[in-house]
């Protein structure tokens, strides 16, 4: 076992993004608001920094910016390792796990049976449930488990519950393979299948994974959104994000159409769902992608969250769009930031004074009336360079981090990733957020978001905007970032 100590000074340690002292982390789970605290669930193998017997971490947030990571929740049990889940806050004791006026905080997730799957039976994934009565402090598992058996579908998984206020009863959003099935309960223990949703939709050039399923409103009107992770099949290679809108009754889902869209087209930002008990939508991710992700270059632990974000969705030629932002908290720990007005862009601008105290944290953002071609290029003394722009010409976003390392630890790593553009407008702004090994780039208001993580062998230094046709930004802003650990 790694030692669970850290100065979080680490090569690669993200200073404003959840990552787990030590060891293999990878979806969030469990994401729930109570009481004035964010938690967060995580998959995670305390013994090692690749992925294996699966537990589920546990850290604290007032903000969700600052995290304090406590004790283990759930260990592995007779039943199996504790693979993703999600949990609510059953305040009317439906579960009758409540005691003495104590209401249950329920974790619902998949039991992974590594002896019936060693077997080569197919029903070694069921659904199960702990409960801890502490707000989280410590848990129980639930002594009937499983709650929901596996019908012989090897790939059953992921349960997101939501309490539906029409039908009065909690629905389980679970991947089931190639499709999602919906189950309903009055009590979170009896589970009777709904509907199916998918086989003959979207994308699937990989297992679906981690759904979920919420309601947003939009001009009044009130869409249902899905949420699903594919792996692999996404946009850019390996695991990703896709998601449907539509409408949902209580029983089953119905698209309002058949395209395929993605909340990130980055290739680091995938089993992302949102937390429960909220009055607005947050969405959490993880930083990473099942491609590489047992290789990047960490020594003491693997993998760190994506930031929080805020969902929102937008109309654009009569199709729904999620809209992702950081969360307004992200405000308190940006520090004051140099800003430009009416920056004429003719070849490069040089910036790399104003990020020369950062140390490899800090927000980027600008505003233009015009869209042209540019890069936005970080590089460093020995010649890695990573590139993030637009072009014109197909209309799309890229990050480029085909030079950002010149050793290679895995082949499909290096290369150049692109996002359509979706505004229609002829203005454009955005923002990028910069953290030791990733960057999250916000176009348009956030309505392409894309994630991507890069490991130079010595930090970059430099950063400059080229713009060939030349731009002129109306506002330019760049601020560091402090670090959430000291
Ligand atoms: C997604 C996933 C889930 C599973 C978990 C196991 O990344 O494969 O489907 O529950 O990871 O760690």
């Amino acid at each position: 076992a790694s030692e669970n100590t850290t100065t979080y000074k680490e090569a690669y340690r993200p200073q404003f993004h959840f990552t787990p002292k030590s060891s293999w982390m990878n979806d969030p789970n469990g994401l729930i608001y109570l009481n004035g605290n964010y938690h967060m669930f995580f998959q995670h193998n305390p013994d090692s920094t690749v992925w294996g017997p699966m537990h589920w971490g546990h850290a604290i947030s007032k903000d969700l910016i600052h995290w304090d990571e406590q004790p283990i929740a759930l260990f592995p049990d007779s039943l199996g390792w504790i693979f993703s889940g999600s949990a609510v806050y059953d305040e009317n004791n439906t579960s009758g796990l409540g005691k003495e006026g104590k209401m249950p905080l329920v974790a619902i997730f998949t039991h992974h049976n590594r002896k019936l799957e060693s077997e080569g039976r197919k029903d070694y994934q069921y659904q199960s449930l702990a409960y801890s009565l502490d707000e989280g402090k410590s848990w129980e598992k639930y002594e009937g488990n499983p709650v929901l058996k596996n019908p012989g579908i090897v790939d059953f998984r992921d349960p997101k519950v939501r309490w539906n206020v029409e039908v009065k009863k909690w629905i389980m959003t679970l991947a089931t393979k190639d499709r999602i099935t919906f189950y309903s309960s009055p009590n979170l223990i009896d589970w009777t299948k709904e509907s199916e949703f998918g086989e003959k939709v979207g994308a699937h050039g990989g297992v679906w994974e981690c759904p979920d399923l919420f309601p947003m409103k939009v001009d009044g009107k009130e869409v249902w959104v899905l949420l699903v992770s594919i792996n692999p099949g996404a946009p850019n290679g390996g695991s990703g994000t896709q998601y449907f809108i539509g409408d949902f009754d209580g029983k089953s889902f119905k698209p309002f159409n058949t395209k395929t869209k993605w909340i990130d087209y980055g290739t680091d930002d995938y089993a992302g769902v949102t937390f429960s008990n909220t009055d607005r939508l947050i969405f959490l991710g993880w930083m990473s992608n099942w491609q590489y992700a047992e290789k990047v270059p960490t020594e003491k632990w693997r993998s760190a969250m994506t930031l929080p974000r805020e969902l929102s969705l937008e109309i654009v030629d009569d199709e729904f769009l999620l809209v992702n932002k950081p969360v307004k908290e992200l405000k308190k720990i940006i520090g004051k930031s140099k800003s430009s007005k009416n920056i004429q862009i003719t070849d490069a601008l040089d910036l790399s004074a104003d990020i020369a105290q950062a140390e490899g944290k800090f927000q980027l953002k600008f505003n233009s009336a015009t869209i042209q071609d540019y890069k936005i290029v970080l590089s460093n003394d020995n010649n890695e360079e990573l590139i993030i722009g637009y072009n014109k010409k197909d209309n799309q976003y890229f990050i480029d981090r085909q030079n950002a390392r010149k050793e290679i630890f895995e082949k499909g790593f290096g290369a150049v990733h692109t996002a359509p553009r979706l505004s229609r407008s002829t203005s454009t702004d955005i923002e990028l957020l910069f953290d030791a090994a990733s960057v999250e780039f916000f176009a348009d208001g956030g309505l392409t978001a894309m994630t991507d993580i890069f490991f130079p062998t010595q930090p970059f230094n430099k950063l400059q905007i080229k713009s060939k046709e030349g731009m002129l930004l109306r506002t330019l802003e760049i601020a560091s970032v402090q670090s959430i650990w000291n």
